[in-house]
């Protein structure tokens, strides 16, 4: 795609834009990068019937324009509910199947006419955290679930990112597919009290445990403002924290990982030149 805008070349971006694509709601908004604020309001569209790519990518296209008048240099991240590999989406637990081994990453680029960061929304809540929310400056090994439509996790270890990991498709106890049981839809859908809900839970993280010997838990999704009502039934060995964004994680953090991509981007670009300016000398 195009080349990076003269802003980003110099290294003086602040903002960027986040979306967050979710199976029920997509939601977008410009993003102070140093400091993970919300710079406009953030815009929420429902997700259309069927979470098909055309129609998804069409939403996504109207929430960037109602932003407004943004430098057309700006890093765009979007996150998406799905593994993605080398920009393509691989899975599709919560949107059509039609997703699967697309190539998501230029179909978005190819609508919004400029490069974009593409990545799975777990990750970017993770990444969100790690850059501004409760595993800042937290060393170790940090695991992070988000609990909603389905369960999201993502993998920190010393403030770095191992993308894609997929925890809540775990089989555990005679359940093949552990989110179906254990995320916070399953509570709705069975109607269940939190202690019930943390009873499942309790053997969804002690699991975890066992797995991974975390040096700390943050539970993210909107319903982990109401952590009071289901830590207390946990006893597990790790410290366990809520986020401290929920619902703008993914926003945060796929806006975060654009400006990071595009530092990147700027960093290749001065060593290129370096490069050929020392071999012409
Ligand atoms: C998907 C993950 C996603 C999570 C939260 C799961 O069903 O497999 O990729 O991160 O839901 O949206």
């Amino acid at each position: 795609m195009g080349a990076a805008p003269t802003a980003t070349r110099l290294g003086f971006v602040s903002t960027a834009i986040g979306i967050d694509i979710g199976g029920t709601g997509i939601k977008g908004a410009i993003v102070d990068i140093h400091t993970g604020e919300l710079q406009t309001a953030r815009i929420k569209k429902p997700t259309p019937e069927g979470g098909e790519p055309d129609a998804i990518v069409g939403v996504v296209v109207s929430i960037i324009a109602e932003l407004g008048d943004v430098p057309h240099g700006t890093p765009v991240g979007v996150c998406f509910p799905a593994i993605v590999q080398q920009g393509r989406t691989m899975s599709a637990a919560n949107v059509s199947d039609k997703w699967i081994g697309l190539s998501a990453e230029s179909l978005f680029e190819k609508a919004l006419d400029r490069d974009i960061t593409f990545v799975n929304d777990a990750d970017a809540a993770g990444y969100a955290e790690a850059q501004f929310g409760a595993a800042k400056d937290r060393k170790g090994l940090i695991l992070l679930t988000t609990l909603g439509t389905g369960i999201g996790s993502a993998i920190i270890y010393n403030g770095v990112l191992v993308p894609n990991a997929e925890l809540g498709h775990i089989a555990l106890d005679g359940h093949e597919d552990y989110e179906r049981f254990a995320s916070y839809a399953a509570m709705e859908r069975d109607d269940i009290s939190w202690k019930k809900w943390a009873g499942r839970l309790q053997k969804y993280y002690a699991h975890l445990e066992k797995l991974f010997s975390p040096d700390l838990f943050i539970v993210g999704g909107g319903v982990s403002k109401h952590w009071d009502e289901f830590f207390p039934y946990l006893h597990l060995k790790t410290e366990i924290v809520p986020a401290a964004f929920r619902n703008n994680a993914g926003i945060l953090g796929a806006a975060a990982l654009a400006a990071h991509t595009a530092g990147i981007r700027v960093a290749d670009e001065a060593r290129d030149l370096i490069e050929k300016a020392t071999t012409n000398s």
